[in-house]
């Protein structure tokens, strides 16, 4: 049973969620709108929606093109009134070394997992500025920091999450909008199913590296996502807040 200190803390925010129809944004978005948000619900797979309902609009769209961002936000204020919350999530992966990574993948992994914060974090400060108030929660990664062999595109788009929340913190902040991230360790989703077919078994053994000896469910990063989203983290301002099971604080 939820505790019930929590299950009110984002109650009556809205909400934007990009990368909602799987792994962890799903989480998020359930979560969110379990503890009282209304929630606009943004992936290029058709099965976002599913999680259609009263609190929560979901629409099918490409981060990557701008007009979706500009489409998410004013849906949320068409449909709910304001908006105040974005958690860019949305996310794709190669594995390859360098030398055989095309420049369309490149720009693909770029334009999904950089790009596509930028855009949605622009047109959402945009709206936010006005109410003098909101809170931005992009999902970054332990390879924001840290890197594995044959993840060089991922590895420098999540970099790039790091530094754009870190920037974007310093501008929102005068207007009383937070940007914070989390860096997520392994989570049992189905990110790496695009070039393995095991990958939601992958991601279950690699966890087990971490000191807390196992990979996460995506509940467990939505947890803090919410946190960081509400008004409880009124002072957490440019953090990156590592979700990681201790992953990145070993040496080996
Ligand atoms: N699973 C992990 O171990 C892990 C670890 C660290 C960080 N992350 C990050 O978490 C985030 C969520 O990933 P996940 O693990 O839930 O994977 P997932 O594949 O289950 O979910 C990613 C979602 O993003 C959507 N998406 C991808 N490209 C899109 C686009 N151009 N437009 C709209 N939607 C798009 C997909 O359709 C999918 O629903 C990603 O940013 C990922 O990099 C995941």
């Amino acid at each position: 049973m939820a505790d019930p200190n929590m299950v009110s803390e984002v109650d009556g925010k809205v909400a934007v969620v990009t990368g909602a129809a799987s792994g962890i944004g799903r989480a998020i978005a359930e979560l969110l709108v379990e503890r009282g948000a209304k929630v606009v619900a943004v992936d290029w797979d058709e099965k976002v929606s599913e999680l259609a309902s009263e609190s929560l609009v979901a629409l099918k769209g490409d981060v990557t093109v701008e007009s979706t961002a500009d489409e998410a936000v004013q849906t949320a204020i068409d449909r709910f009134g304001k908006l105040d919350l974005l958690v860019n999530n949305a996310g794709y992966i190669n594995y390859q070394s360098v030398v055989d990574t095309s420049l369309e993948e490149w720009e693909k992994v770029m334009a999904i997992n950089s790009t596509g914060y930028f855009l949605f974090s622009r047109a959402a400060v945009k709206a936010m500025i006005p109410n003098k108030s909101g809170a931005i929660v992009n999902i970054a990664s332990y390879a924001s920091f840290f890197a594995f062999k044959d993840i060089a595109p991922y590895a420098a788009s999540k970099g790039a999450v790091a530094q754009l929340t870190r920037s974007l913190a310093l501008e929102a902040i005068e207007h009383g909008i937070r940007v914070n991230a989390v860096g997520s360790g392994d989570v049992v989703t189905n990110l790496l199913n695009t070039f393995r077919d095991d990958g939601r078994e992958f991601l279950t053994e690699h966890g087990k590296a971490a000191p807390i000896g196992r990979s996460a469910d995506p509940r467990e990063i939505a947890e803090v996502v919410a946190f960081l989203a509400s008004d409880r983290a009124s002072f957490v301002v440019g953090s990156i807040f590592m979700v990681d099971g201790g992953y990145s604080v070993q040496i080996a």
